[in-house]
């Protein structure tokens, strides 16, 4: 077993159906928070917490993103010839190294357990990061790298959670947690999207995971749950006891860019937040507000 997380999965195999229809023909991992996608914001976060090996579970329609961790030669070459430099660089985060990024078809998108099951060759027998790329968390130390560093006291698996108010509980899955410091609580079970009034906590799962491998086992099965999908929460509630099983309250702020109001707040915050925009963004705030008269 490796003392290191190398490896990392992202699942981008959804149907991004509550951004129809502009997901239609753009994957929704390639909507883009300010002028970057969010999977590359999902891949900085990975490679800040020192991960090696990058695992895309992509579906039909999902090319778009193969082509963007690309060598774009004609792009490179007629940017450099016209000495755009700055317009370079932005694409420096883009470039992965050779033979770090793996893409793998789901053919069917039965659920996030299966489309992380579908990861199972690649990882092999050693631990691994999941980072939804929807979800994205604001911090100079990024949510995966805070999550390592629990990892490496605990080993095990590890999510992130986040403290959600009692009538959103429904949405997530949650965590029934035992011995707590405030910071980092055992997990003792795990609920995906409990029925109104019957969440064990309202400690919510927000799209990091760390996980052993012996999570492939309980996905193999292949049960159906929540929504008629095979989730990775069943599985991951089936290793309690196996393994140890921690929940790390992280520190950043969180966007669910999954759903539009938390898409656009992102961009917002995003935007706000750099000086090359900010300033004009809120010069433009009334107009934005709709104070201003015709
Ligand atoms: P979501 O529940 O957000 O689903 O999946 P979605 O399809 O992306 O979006 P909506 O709800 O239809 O608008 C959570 C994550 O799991 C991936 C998604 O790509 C997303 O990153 N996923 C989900 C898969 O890779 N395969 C699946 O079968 C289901």
């Amino acid at each position: 077993m490796t003392s290191k997380i190398r490896k990392v999965v992202f699942p981008v195999a959804g149907l991004g159906s509550r951004f129809l229809p502009a997901t239609k023909s753009i994957p929704k991992e390639m909507l883009p928070i300010v002028d970057r996608p969010l999977i590359d914001y999902a891949v900085e976060e990975a490679r800040q917490a020192g991960v090696e090996h990058f695992i895309f579970i992509t579906g039909r329609g999902k090319g778009a993103i193969e082509d963007y961790f690309d060598h774009a030669f004609e792009l490179e070459t007629t940017l450099s010839e016209r000495s755009k430099r700055e317009a370079l660089a932005a694409l420096s985060t883009t470039q992965l190294r050779h033979g770090a990024a793996s893409f793998v078809r789901q053919q069917k998108p039965l659920g996030l357990g299966h489309a992380i099951w579908c990861a199972r060759d690649i990882i092999g027998d050693e631990p691994f990061a999941v980072i939804l790329p929807d979800e994205l968390v604001r911090h100079e130390r990024g949510c995966l790298a805070q999550m390592a560093d629990a990892w490496n006291e605990k080993g095990g698996n590890i999510v992130a959670v986040a403290e959600v108010p009692d009538d959103q509980t429904f949405q997530y899955g949650i965590v029934a947690p035992g011995a707590d410091d405030g910071r980092v609580a055992e997990v003792k079970g795990l609920v995906e999207k409990p029925a109104a009034g019957t969440a064990p906590s309202n400690l919510a799962m927000t799209g990091r995971y760390i996980l052993s491998p012996e999570v492939f086992e309980k996905l193999k099965d292949g049960n159906l749950g929540a929504g008629g999908e095979i989730q990775l929460t069943d599985a991951m509630a089936k290793t309690i006891g196996d393994v140890p099983f921690h929940a790390v309250r992280f520190k950043g702020e969180r966007f669910d860019c999954g759903d539009k109001a938390g898409y656009l707040a992102a961009n917002l915050a995003y935007g706000l937040a750099r000086e090359d925009i900010g300033p004009r963004l809120i010069e433009l705030m009334p107009q934005i507000r709709g104070d201003l008269k015709r």
